[in-house]
């Protein structure tokens, strides 16, 4: 998911380059606006978080870009492309290196395993929409 900063700041089709020039299949891809209630519903993982309001009214504030992405060992090597959740911990030419604001406003969301990755890619598209 391209977050709103990123989408914000024109950088979608610089990071949709990268992610095809990596080897990405993009299976599935849209741009939608989060309201406050669905962002907290896909982060609610982190709802006991200190940050989780503040990331709430951050993924609401503007358009996202979600995608299904397809590669081998697509979740390992998709977080290897965007770098570390923290900008400044972030490899030089990952992503969040290049994009990323803040380590809130950190540019793209990568799923951490296979089974979260079919959870999110169900909370953003339908089956009709994947196949
Ligand atoms: P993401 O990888 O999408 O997962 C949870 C998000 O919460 C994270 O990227 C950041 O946008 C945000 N986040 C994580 N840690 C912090 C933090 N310490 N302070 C503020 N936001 C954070």
């Amino acid at each position: 998911m391209i977050k709103p900063d990123a989408v914000g700041a024109g950088n979608t089709g610089a990071i949709i380059k990268m992610i095809e020039e990596a080897g990405f299949r993009i299976i599935a891809m849209k741009k939608m606006h989060l309201t406050r209630e669905r962002a907290g519903q896909f982060y609610a993982i982190h709802k006991e978080r200190p940050f989780f309001n503040d990331l709430c009214t951050y993924m609401s504030s503007g358009p996202i870009v979600p995608m299904i992405l397809e590669k081998e060992n697509a979740v390992e090597s998709f977080r290897k492309l965007i770098g570390a959740t923290d900008p400044q911990k972030a490899e030089p030419g990952t992503i969040r290196n290049l994009f990323a604001k803040s380590i809130e406003a950190n540019a793209i969301h990568g799923s951490d395993s296979d089974a979260n990755a079919e959870i999110e890619s169900n909370f953003f598209f339908s089956k009709l929409e994947q196949f």
